[in-house]
């Protein structure tokens, strides 16, 4: 029996657990799901943004060898399965029974012993369309002549908009308005946030199977939220929820993705039904791009009043939000507009007024929040944004005006004006950290010497807050259910240990983070604990990996169940060591005796004692589970630096240093934080610079494969600098706050800024992402800046 001491537990760069099975070529995506007699699904789509359907023929289809069924809208709707409900309380046609949306829409499923079979079989389906009016423009939904694209709604919803919602005080905040109007300064941008799409490595997909003798359905699935996933099957579905075991599997990347639940879940599980098969379906990069969960899409108007010295007073906020052609916006039910009316950002305004109207159009649904905690991401770029526009208009430097504004890191816990109470903050120590390691003086010294000679160079800042780890579940749910998390730790005999997590990792490394909590809190080494998830069956309830949740919600929960354990470890050491508990003192790994460090015992032995000799008042064993519904969110930020330079020939914007000073609280895995901040990074890049998911007039997606829509390699990507400040969070039981997505948040603006700085001299305030050579050069053009 082992009986060392570790403690390898928090702020150590353990190296991942996970990667031992990912770098062999090991992991278990759902792809790699083999069942014996599988069958295999293939969706047909629609070739049109909006028409009717007249007539689907499958008799062609059903001729194709190969292919055993083809269900189409009618059959399931002579199910009840033809609608399902989204995570917006909208309804979605699982395939089409009238009418197709949008281009891509699902219109029937092809089921056959192949993927090759299924394809052919797909093809072979005659659908007779009549073309109906495109609306993709959300301006244009809103007018009075648009044509209704939900008819199936008219009675609740009698024109295409679906909702409109506000937060804040209007009156007061249109008082300030109007005072600074008067006696201040009042600065306006209109910005509009592209639709982009997370396009993971892995796309979306499913294996469904059906056991008709047990009526056990088992559904391997590509999955960020499994509970969540297998009680909506039995609502939708009417199955009892004991007969179903949703098993995410290694996940290729989810960043939001993987939320909602998609048409061809569905069908693969109707197909198992009726088959009596196992049923596989696994989109292709196209479908995933132009079918599945977008994010964005926003059409912002912000504007700030502030007194003449820049000292900011309110912030007012139009938007309107395309949600595409059903309202699935990944959301809790009480924030339609998710987490935006954050947007007063790390600033102490006194009055806010947010209003948001969202729209259908032909577009495919979605509304999912990209590695971002609820559309935080929209609101922390329009108030970096307009920070720097009110900084060019009272005539300071970006850096001074967010030092005069940023809240104080005194004034923490914080209420802002539209609400939130964010735990703790200093947002000066992160960009002063910013500012040192890039030399910002110098930065300026050189970009003056620069603008001399006729170069572009620009500086662009971004102090963000994030807001991560809904719940609390009183205010926070996911269709109906509270946003806890959880964590169940089982001590066997031999001190060794399995946690069980409600949260789903899809390349965070949680099977190392999760067992460092356990490790610091057990004195164990994080080797002898492994961590499973994703598997309904095995793993307590919990609603999922988004918005960085895991480590604020499950941490805690893992946290607090590892001190459960080690309240009845002491127990069983009193009763070893024949003193009372108060005797005890706690030193990582071990319970000794006040005053007599020899006397005591290893939590090893006393989980061998818990099985083999325990006390008799006590139940044997050594597990405990604790389901943790915070009291509050956790708000991680960070400073970011970007020094951009222009080339005038052609409008190429080239990053040159990227300096991310971040903070999210105690850091459990340095390493895995760090690796977390790159690739938010880049996928911050990303929108600022490359991906756009845009529609032509007739509602084509022209971001359909990825030689148009511009995901940025390795080639494009530049060398990240990272630097830290830690402000624990005072509510979480170890201090953490999430870091999943703060650097996706946060490193757009600092780059658009960047672009806008090394251009303000001539008078630009803003160009919208992507800032793609074209739109750089066209300025330069209009400003007389274009060189040979
Ligand atoms: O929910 P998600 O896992 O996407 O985000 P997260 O909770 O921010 O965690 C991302 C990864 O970073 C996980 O492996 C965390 O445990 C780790 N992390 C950390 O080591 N220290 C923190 N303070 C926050 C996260």
């Amino acid at each position: 029996m082992a009986t060392q001491v570790f403690a390898h537990g928090l702020g150590e760069a353990y190296k991942r657990k996970e990667d031992a099975r990912f770098i062999r070529g090991q992991g278990n995506y759902v792809d790699d799901v083999q069942l014996p007699g599988m069958l295999y699904g293939d969706i047909v789509r629609s070739p049109y943004g909006h028409a009717l359907i007249k007539n689907i023929d499958i008799s062609e289809a059903m001729k194709v060898p190969g292919v055993v069924a083809v269900i189409t809208g009618k059959d399931l709707d002579a199910a009840g399965l033809a609608w399902m409900p989204t995570l917006s309380a909208d309804t979605e046609a699982v395939l089409a029974l009238d009418r197709v949306h949008y281009q891509m829409q699902e219109v029937a499923f092809v089921v056959a012993t192949s993927r090759y079979a299924a394809a052919d079989g797909a093809a072979a389906v005659g659908v007779d369309y009549e073309p109906l009016p495109v609306v993709v423009d959300p301006k244009k939904a809103l007018a009075p002549d648009a044509p209704l694209l939900r008819p199936d709604k008219k009675d609740k919803q009698p024109t295409n908009q679906i909702y409109h919602w506000e937060t804040g005080e209007r009156e007061a905040t249109d008082a300030a308005f109007a005072e600074a109007a008067a006696n201040g300064v009042v600065v306006r941008q209109e910005m509009y946030i592209p639709r982009i799409h997370p396009a993971p490595i892995e796309t979306c997909g499913c294996v469904a199977d059906f056991h008709k003798a047990t009526g056990k359905l088992t559904v391997w699935m590509t999955s960020q939220a499994p509970h969540a996933h297998r009680t909506l099957f039995a609502i939708v579905a009417g199955l009892p929820e004991h007969r179903i075991r949703i098993i995410s599997p290694d996940v290729g990347g989810g960043f939001g993705n993987k939320v909602p639940i998609y048409p061809g879940y569905v069908c693969a599980v109707v197909a198992s039904i009726t088959t009596g098969k196992p049923v596989k379906w696994i989109e292709d990069r196209t479908e995933n791009l132009c079918s599945t969960g977008f994010a964005r899409d926003y059409h912002i108007k912000a504007e700030i009043a502030s007194e003449k010295d820049g000292t900011v007073k309110a912030l007012r906020v139009y938007t309107l939000a395309d949600h595409g052609a059903f309202d699935a916006a990944a959301q809790p039910t009480k924030f339609p507009a998710g987490l935006f009316h954050i947007c007063t950002g790390s600033y102490d305004f006194k009055n806010a007024f947010v209003e948001v109207d969202a729209v259908h159009t032909n577009k495919a649904p979605g509304g999912i929040a990209y590695r971002c905690s609820f559309r935080v991401t929209e609101a922390s770029y329009l108030i970096e944004r307009m920070m720097d526009t009110l900084a060019y208009e009272v005539g300071k430097d970006p850096a001074q005006l967010r030092f005069q504004n940023f809240i104080k890191p005194e004034a923490f816990p914080y209420r802002s004006a539209l609400n939130w109470t964010y735990d703790s903050g200093n947002y000066e120590a992160a960009l002063q950290l910013a500012m040192k390691n890039v030399d910002y003086e110098g930065l300026r010294r050189e970009q003056a010497e620069k603008r001399a000679r006729g170069e572009l160079m620009g500086i662009g800042i971004s102090s963000f807050t994030e807001i991560v780890g809904a719940g609390p579940g009183k205010h926070f749910d996911i269709a109906g259910i509270e946003m806890f998390d959880s964590c169940e730790i089982r001590v066997h005999p031999t001190g060794k240990a399995l946690a069980r997590i409600g949260v789903q990792t899809q390349g965070q490394g949680h099977e190392t983070t999760f067992a460092q909590i356990i490790a610091a809190e057990l004195g164990m080494s994080p080797d002898d604990i492994d961590v499973e998830h994703g598997d309904t069956d095995t793993a307590p309830y919990g609603l999922g990996t988004y918005a960085s949740r895991s480590t604020p919600v499950a941490g805690a929960a893992t946290a607090i169940a590892a001190r459960k354990v080690r309240d009845k470890a002491k127990k069983i050491a009193a009763y070893l060591l024949e003193v009372g508990e108060e005797d005890l003192e706690w030193e990582p790994g071990r319970f000794y005796v006040k005053g007599s460090p020899g006397k005591g015992k290893t939590i090893q032995e006393l989980a061998f004692a818990a099985y083999t000799n325990c006390p008799p008042y006590l139940e044997p064993g050594l597990e405990a589970v604790n389901y943790y519904d915070p009291p509050n969110l956790t708000y991680p930020f960070g400073s970011y630096i970007c020094v951009v330079d222009i080339d005038r020939g052609t409008g190429q914007v080239h990053v040159r240093r990227f300096m991310a000073v971040d903070d999210c609280g105690t850091i459990i895995n340095p390493m895995i934080v760090e690796g977390q901040i790159h690739g938010g990074l880049t996928q911050g890049l990303a929108p600022a610079l490359y991906e756009e998911l845009s529609y032509d007039e007739d509602g084509n997606v022209l971001g359909s494969n990825f030689q148009d829509y511009l995901i940025p390699t390795a080639v494009e990507t530049p060398h990240w600098e990272t630097d830290k400040t830690v402000t624990p969070s005072p509510h979480h039981p170890i201090g953490a706050k999430g870091i999943g997505e703060s650097s996706t948040v946060g490193a757009p603006q600092a780059i658009v800024n960047a672009v806008v700085d090394a251009l303000a001299h001539v008078g630009v305030r803003h160009i919208d992402i992507p800032i793609t050579p074209w739109k750089v050069w066209s300025v330069l053009k209009e400003k007389g800046l274009t060189s040979d």
